[in-house]
């Protein structure tokens, strides 16, 4: 993929519903597969998982992002998958992680307290980044050092 030297980088931001139950291998597998591949993409970013719902942040080389989001969407794992967010940056928020990892659970008291009537397809991408934002906060990110 041809790259050019003045490269332009975007965040990428989308939600999708999981297709069956979300158990621990299947987050295994799929955090697996971005941590072989993200380093050596220059991707960074952030999936969040939990009640049927995946938002995941994917931030980098535009051409890079695209060509992965292109692939994600097609993955059989989940559906309904659609783009919330989508800028152009000078900066990641995500730069250490290749995939941090952070568990969405509506019972949280923070999630509670803070977005009551969270419903991610109805929600303004700002609302869901500033969810994901919290939640990498709040929560316990599993870390995936970027390389
Ligand atoms: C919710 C979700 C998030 C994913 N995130 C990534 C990712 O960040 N990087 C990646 O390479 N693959 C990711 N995948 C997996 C891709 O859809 C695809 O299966 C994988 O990239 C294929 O890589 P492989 O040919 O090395 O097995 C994700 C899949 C799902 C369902």
């Amino acid at each position: 993929m041809r790259v050019p030297s003045h490269s332009v980088n975007v965040r990428l931001l989308y939600v999708s519903r999981a297709v069956g139950p979300q158990t621990t291998t299947m987050t295994t597998t799929i955090l697996a597969q971005a941590h072989a591949n993200n380093p050596a993409q220059g991707i960074t970013g952030v999936l969040c998982q939990g009640q049927g719902f995946f938002f995941q942040v994917i931030e980098g080389e535009r051409s890079r992002v695209n060509a992965l989001y292109r692939r994600i969407s097609a993955d059989k794992r989940h559906q309904d998958v659609e783009i919330l967010h989508y800028e152009e940056i000078h900066e990641r928020r995500f730069g250490q992680w290749s995939m941090a990892l952070v568990h969405l659970s509506v019972d949280d008291p923070m999630v509670r307290l803070q977005h009551p009537d969270f419903d991610p397809y109805s929600a303004t991408g700002a609302q869901v980044m500033q969810q994901v934002m919290d939640l990498l906060e709040t929560g316990q990110p599993i870390q995936l050092p970027s390389a």
